[in-house]
Parts: structure tokens; C-alpha cells; sequence
């Protein structure tokens, strides 16, 4: 764990603006900054920083919290990876505290094979550039291929000397275990037991997470040996699943932001020329066909992928199906081929960048359209063959979620096609139906709690409804806004409203997941003797205080207009009376939560059976009535005084 001495560094040195600015354009209006939101595609500005508090509010997807929450949100980083990166942009040093927990322990192993590959990485690439061997062998053969030093340091490019244990037996000797150059498949066992290295003699390509993290590499021959594998890759480990990584990510997803489009290619050679060539926007999905995890992967960053293909026929037709699960997730797809023979990294090699971007852009076909070209290319004539063309398409244009878009697809196809257009709708919607009824059943079946929930955890009750949760609420915004406070009971006595109103309501369970996580946590500092403020919350780990907060924060009032005016406040004017404030927050959560438990009374009043048991209940009743009369008479006297 980060220690809080080092989140107190980082918190201090982050400057909102200046983190935020990083991604959004800002412009300063008033106290604030505002710029278009980063998380929705929207025109007019909504996406507001306030440095003074420290917060951002965006307004167009209801997200906000701290510079921390920002970096979680935008770059999909943990709370940890995003307190790194601050640290790192303001060269802060970060200690951590080791804990002996089984969570720490799994970390710790992913710790250790990520430090072992990020070693490896720094080997080879030291091997490509400082050693004969490497330079000889490995740079003139990356500098034949035309890529640039900048290049090659940027995706830290290597060479794995062509001996058995060059690295394995440095690595042992600095200190790094056995047990993690094996699993990170740098090292393979002998059945001896000793270790040699897998890479011997190839080329290596580090692959980055997308916090920037060597997590494992791939190697390539150099040997035009058809015995010999091209590639050679790391195998899956706690820290590298195939599945779900995109070669190149890390260094495109800027690219892929502002640009708001991935382009999507084969291998890692594509990926380096093309993003030499000043397109930074591309990843490979290298290796493995296309996955969803991928595709969501991209979709977090842009809803638009434009797939560059070499021009190999056979290649293109087995491909088409996989991209169907691109549009499935509701990406738009593109598509450029090139021509005959020529990958997208041969294709830049031969014409240069300014040609191969006009290739780009005046080949770009919308996938849909382009498939349809395709598979009515080789039908012919046949009308049997078209009949499966149609039907085909349709099942593409079936998987878009969006029915806007759909509809748009199939007036173009029907003239591609030549075929009426209510002919294609009339077909999409019955698959559409087909779909949906698919849906709804496996959707009956699996929504059931008692499916995955063993019995004793089923919820009791309801959840909460919604207007419920804003007499919760309300209790956490006075926490926030006044819990530092002090009040002066009229001139008797002076205490602080947040360990008054936690002391009052230590017999109110709370229902609304995120009050009831502010409101403990907050309980649990005034047991520390802390009275927590709203950067404290600002700045909290867990997501839904932060939020919660922020929401808060920036939402003035969270009460209905409706309950200020039965109470007679105006909104305005609850500093005046402090007092009325508090206790009628207090109180009017109190009194909701008794008229539940009276409702919960005359339910079970109806189905009891047997004298006692009613006796009883109507006991309680009454009892809860007497408490709901007094909370009301206090109400009352307090608030309309
Ligand atoms: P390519 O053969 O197109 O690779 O395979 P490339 O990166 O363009 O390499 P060059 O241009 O021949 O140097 C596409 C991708 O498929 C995976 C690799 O990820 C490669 O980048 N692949 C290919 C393997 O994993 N193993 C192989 O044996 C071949
Ligand atoms: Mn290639």
C-alpha cells in the first residue's frame, strides 16, 4: 500500500487544472475552467474544474471527483496506478508498506514478474544497442527495415544474444529468481532443472500494458528457416493474457483519443512503421484473432476502428465474420485495403507517409458496405448464392445495437444489393425479434438472485426507492458541508455537527450503499479524533464516496424543494438556523425509517396468525407509533418555530 505520508506528497503537489489539461483543452471562465467533456462526444462545454476545491464535475456523463478519480476514469488506471502517475509527473517518491495479506501476496507475485520482464526488456534492448552481437545482428537488421533510432528506443526494441543462457545466467546473478524467469516464459527449465533462454538469436518486441509496463515480449527470427517459428511469444502468466492486450496500446491511446479512430493491424512490424510514420493511433491485435476483450479494450477509448488490411484475398474472407463481434459491441468499423501483397508496413516503406496517409483516406470504406462489395463480387449471377448475400448482411447489420444507425446501413446496402429496401427491414426485424427473444429468456433465467446467491445472503428487503436515499443524502452533504463546524446550542453550549449528528444517528442504519460508506467512514475518523473535510472525502480511495462527494458538492441541494417548503426554510437561509437544519435532517431520516418499520409491522399484523403473535406486533406498533408522534411533535416545534 501507498503510504499516506506519500498520497499527502502527491495530493499536495497535483494541480487539477494542470493534470486535467493534460487531456482536455481548459479554458478559464471565472473561478473555474471548462472544456469539453473528455468522457461523451458533446459540443458545447460541460465538463467543468474548480481548482479551488480540487474537483472536476462533468455534467454531460454525471462523472466526477478529484484529479486521482480523473485518471481512473479517462486512462482506466487503479487507484494506485493513478497516484503513480501523479507521483510521477511531480517526481515525488513514492513508499510503499508491504502487508502480509493474501491480496499483497498475489500483488507482490505480479510485482515480481513485471520487474523481471522490465529487466529483461533493459537486457535486450542494451544487447541491441551496446553489444557487437546486438548491432551487427540485430540494429542493421531493424535499420534494413527502416525503423528509426526514436522508434526503436520509444518501443524499447532489443536482441536476445544467440546463446543459451546469455540472459538467464545475468539475470540469476542479479538476484532474480527462478521461479519468475520461468514463469514469465524468459527462461525454459531443462530437465536437469536448469534454465536456458527462450529468445536465443531473435529480435525482441517488449509488450506494454497500458500503464506502460513491460508484461512480456515477442521474438522474431532472424533465420529465413521454415522450421523455425517467425515469432516466438511469451506464454500466459498472471501478468500477460493474450486475450487482452493490444500491442502498442500504451503508446497510441493518446493518439487514439484525440483523434477519436484506432486503426487496427496485424503485426508488431505494422505497428512500428505506420506509427513511425506519424499515425500514432494503431495497435495489433498480434497474434490472436481478434478477441472482445479487445475490442472493448479500443471501445474506451474511441467507438470508431478502422481495420488496414493487406490485400490478401483469402486473408479478408476469414476475417469477415470476426469484425460482425466489433459492430456487435457498437463500434463503428472502416476499412482500408492495400493493394496486392502489400501489408500496411511494406505499403508505408514503398510510398512514404503523405501518400500512405491519402490511401488512407480516399480508401476508407465503411465495413458493412465493403463486405457486402465483397461476398456479391463472388456470387455472381447466382440468385441462390445472392439469397445467402442478403441474408448475410442483414445478420451484420442485425448486430449494430444502435437502431439508427442500422436503418441508415440498410437503405445503402439496398441499393448495393438491389433489393427493396422494406424487403431488408421487414428481414432485419425479424432477426431483431429472434435476438430479443433469445435475450429476455436467457435473461429470466440468469437474473434470478437465488441463482448465485446462497440463500442466507438474499436481499431482505427491496432495495432502496429512490426517493429514499435523499434523506441519506441529505445527512451527507450537512456532514460535508458543516461537520467541522461548530454549533452553539442557543448560547448553552457549543459543539461540532459532525460527531453530534454521527453520535444521533448511531441507531439509524443507513440503506443507500454510498451514505452508508461516507457516513461510517466518517464515524470512523471522529473515533480517531479526525473531523474529516471535503477534500478529505475528495481525495478518498473508494469510488463511491468520491463521487457521492462530488455529486454533492456540486449539487447544491439534494433535499426536494418540496421538503424545505413543508418545513418552511428557505434553502438559502440554513446557515441562519443551524439548528432547525441539523436536528430536521436527523429527525426526518429518523421518522423515515420508523414509517418503514411501521409498514413492515402492518404487513406482518395482516398475516398473523394466533393471538399472541398479534398481541405481540400490536404491542410493537404501538410503540413505533408513540416514536413516530414524538419525532413529529419535534419536527414540528423545532423546524416551524
Ligand atoms: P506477420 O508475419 O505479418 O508479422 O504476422 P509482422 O509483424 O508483420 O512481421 P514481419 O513484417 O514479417 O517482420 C502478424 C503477427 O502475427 C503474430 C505476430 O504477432 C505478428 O506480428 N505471429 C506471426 C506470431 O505470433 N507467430 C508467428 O509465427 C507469426
Ligand atoms: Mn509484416
Amino acid at each position: 500500500m501507498i503510504t499516506k505520508l506519500t498520497i499527502d506528497r502527491i495530493m499536495e503537489a497535483t494541480d487539477i487544472v494542470e493534470v486535467i489539461g493534460e487531456f482536455v483543452q481548459l479554458k478559464k471562465r471565472g473561478a473555474n475552467y471548462v472544456g469539453l467533456s473528455p468522457f461523451s462526444n458533446e459540443r458545447t462545454p460541460s465538463f467543468t474544474v474548480s481548482p479551488a476545491k480540487g474537483i472536476f464535475k462533468d455534467f454531460s456523463s454525471g462523472k466526477g471527483g478529484s484529479a486521482v478519480t480523473f485518471l481512473m476514469e479517462l486512462e482506466k488506471f487503479s487507484y494506485p496506478e493513478a497516484l503513480k502517475w501523479l507521483a510521477k509527473k511531480y517526481s515525488i517518491e513514492v513508499e510503499e508498506t508491504v502487508e502480509s495479506t493474501e491480496n499483497k501476496e498475489e500483488e507482490n507475485h505480479r510485482e515480481s514478474l513485471m520487474i523481471v520482464s522490465g529487466y529483461a526488456a533493459k537486457f535486450f534492448h542494451e544487447s541491441l544497442l551496446e553489444t557487437q552481437e546486438g548491432q551487427n545482428i540485430g540494429l542493421s537488421y531493424f535499420k534494413e527495415r527502416g525503423f528509426s533510432n526514436e522508434t526503436i528506443r520509444k518501443f524499447e526494441l532489443g536482441y536476445s544474444p544467440d546463446q543459451w543462457e546469455a540472459f538467464t545466467s545475468k539475470a540469476l546473478k542479479e538476484g532474480y529468481q527462478q521461479q519468475f524467469l520461468e514463469e514469465t516464459g524468459l527462461s525454459v527449465k531443462r530437465d536437469n532443472g536448469t534454465l536456458y533462454d527462450r529468445y536465443r538469436g531473435r529480435v525482441m518486441f517488449p509488450i506494454h500494458s497500458f500503464t506502460g509496463r513491460v508484461i512480456a515480449f515477442g521474438g522474431r527470427t532472424l533465420k529465413n528457416d521454415k522450421n523455425v517459428p517467425k515469432y516466438v511469444n511469451s506464454p500466459e502468466s498472471e501478468i500477460y493474457h493474450k486475450s487482452n492486450i493490444l500491442y502498442g496500446l500504451y503508446f497510441a491511446k493518446k493518439a487514439i483519443r484525440d483523434e477519436d479512430n484506432c486503426y487496427l493491424v496485424e503485426g508488431y512490424a505494422d505497428v512500428l512503421s505506420v506509427h513511425q510514420a506519424g499515425i500514432e493511433n494503431v495497435v495489433a491485435s498480434s497474434g490472436t484473432s481478434l478477441t472482445v476483450e479487445q475490442i472493448r479494450l479500443i471501445g474506451r477509448f474511441t467507438k470508431n476502428v478502422t481495420i488496414l488490411y493487406d490485400g490478401d484475398a483469402a486473408g479478408i474472407k476469414a476475417s469477415l465474420r470476426g469484425l460482425d463481434m466489433i459492430l456487435e459491441e457498437g463500434l463503428n468499423v472502416k476499412v482500408v485495403l492495400f493493394p496486392d501483397g502489400h501489408d500496411p508496413d511494406s505499403y508505408v516503406r514503398l510510398v512514404g507517409t503523405n501518400a500512405f496517409k491519402t490511401h488512407i483516406d480516399q480508401n476508407r470504406k465503411d465495413f458493412i458496405l465493403y463486405k457486402t462489395d465483397i461476398l456479391l463480387k463472388e456470387a455472381g449471377n447466382d440468385p441462390i448464392r445472392r439469397a445467402d448475400v442478403i441474408r448475410e448482411i442483414v445478420e451484420s447489420i442485425a448486430k449494430i445495437p444502435d437502431s439508427i444507425k442500422a436503418s441508415v446501413f440498410i437503405r445503402e446496402c439496398s441499393h448495393q444489393l438491389e433489393i427493396d429496401e422494406r424487403a431488408l427491414l421487414s428481414e432485419l426485424n425479424k432477426m431483431r425479434l429472434s435476438k430479443a427473444r433469445k435475450e429476455a429468456q436467457q435473461n429470466t433465467r440468469t437474473i434470478e438472485p437465488s441463482d448465485y446467491l446462497p440463500p442466507d445472503e438474499l436481499p431482505q428487503e427491496l432495495p432502496v426507492k429512490k426517493e429514499d436515499s435523499s434523506q441519506e443524502r441529505e445527512i451527507v452533504r450537512l456532514l460535508l458541508l458543516y461537520g467541522n463546524k461548530m454549533i452553539d446550542w442557543d448560547g448553552i453550549a457549543n459543539t461540532y455537527i459532525g460527531p453530534f449528528m454521527i453520535a444521533e444517528l448511531t441507531d439509524v442504519e443507513f440503506e443507500h450503499e454510498a451514505s452508508k460508506k461516507f457516513v461510517n467512514q466518517y464515524a470512523k475518523e471522529v473515533e480517531n479524533g479526525i473531523l474529516p473535510d471535503e477534500q478529505f472525502f475528495i481525495h478518498f480511495a473508494d469510488k463511491d464516496i468520491v463521487d457521492l462527494t462530488v455529486t454533492l458538492l456540486a449539487t447544491k441541494y439534494t433535499l426536494s424543494d418540496n421538503w424545505y417548503e413543508m418545513h418552511k426554510i428557505l434553502v438559502p437561509d440554513e446557515q441562519v438556523n443551524m439548528k432547525a437544519t441539523i436536528l430536521g435532517a436527523i429527525f426526518h431520516l429518523k421518522k423515515q425509517k420508523v414509517g418503514k418499520i411501521l409498514d413492515g409491522l402492518r404487513t406482518e399484523l395482516q398475516k398473523a396468525e394466533g393471538e399472541a403473535d398479534t398481541e405481540i406486533l400490536l404491542t410493537q406498533y404501538m410503540h413505533m407509533k408513540k416514536v413516530e408522534k414524538s419525532i413529529s411533535d419535534y419536527l414540528g416545534s423545532v423546524i416551524l418555530k
